[in-house]
């Protein structure tokens, strides 16, 4: 953490959770949450299929905590013939915030490209919407020593065009490919290392950038401890209140 920028705590509830769970979800995560202060927490937020984020807009100001909703993808038109998709302009509705864009599950199963990201990106951008855009390795990218260049490649693709005022509505996400669902977390130092590397490639030192790839509470308070490391994009242990309240305790900026 760095006290230059505010932690970030982002579950990816990924294809899990109906509605009906997700309410039970911000039902059960809300009283672990609110003996905190408004100045000590991070920002938390919940990337939640489409089909829950209306629902949780709704229970959400009756809860009476500050969770900010994003979506996990989008497509890059306003509107128009795209059967199935979701625009930015829908996600405003209901007010969600951010939006990850390039996950590498969405480019491994869905075919996203480097290009399809940057279109994605200017769309979010257009509508006010905050990208998340997530980056990282394959192993066999990483045995070849091939980790920095491939990286920095992603960013540098992501970002093509964007104006340096644009860059800062931006979040970044390190997920080394490897790490995401396996239970084989990133080493602390090298997250670190590979993530000064992409806000060197980004040359604005406000931009957060996460780290993501099995990060659980067991491992979360090394992670956070890194300098360059401002809060977590979690799947598997965002799914559990009790998992991910834990995370948003170790990335919380100031202890009681
Ligand atoms: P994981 O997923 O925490 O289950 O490894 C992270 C992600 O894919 O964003």
């Amino acid at each position: 953490m760095n006290p230059n920028r505010k932690p970030l705590m982002a579950g990816n509830w990924k294809m899990y959770k109906t509605a009906r769970e997700a309410l039970a979800f911000i039902e059960a995560l809300t009283p672990m949450l609110k003996p905190f202060h408004d100045d000590e927490m991070p920002d938390v937020l919940l990337c939640a299929p489409f089909t829950a984020l209306p629902f949780m807009h709704q229970a959400l100001p009756k809860a009476q905590t500050d969770f900010s909703l994003g979506a996990q993808n989008m497509e890059a038109h306003d509107e128009g013939a795209y059967t199935g998709e979701i625009s930015a302009r829908m996600l405003k509705e209901w007010d969600v915030e951010f939006v990850i864009i390039g996950h590498s599950e969405r480019r491994e199963y869905f075919n996203e490209t480097d290009e399809t990201v940057n279109a994605k990106i200017k769309a979010a951008l257009a509508n006010h919407l905050r990208p998340i855009v997530c980056v990282g390795e394959s192993l066999a990218q990483r045995e070849a020593g091939e980790t920095d260049a491939w990286v920095e490649k992603q960013v540098k693709a992501a970002i093509a065009g964007l104006s340096p005022e644009q860059l800062e509505w931006l979040v970044f996400a390190y997920e080394p490919i490897w790490a995401i669902g396996t239970g084989k977390v990133c080493e602390a130092d090298e997250a670190n290392r590979v993530i000064g590397l992409i806000r060197k490639a980004l040359n604005n030192a406000h931009v957060r950038i996460l780290y993501g790839g099995s990060m659980k509470p067991d491992n979360v308070e090394g992670l956070m401890a890194q300098p360059e490391i401002d809060g977590g994009l979690v799947g598997g242990a965002s799914l559990q209140p009790e998992s991910f309240f834990q995370l948003i305790r170790a990335a919380m900026p100031v202890r009681v």
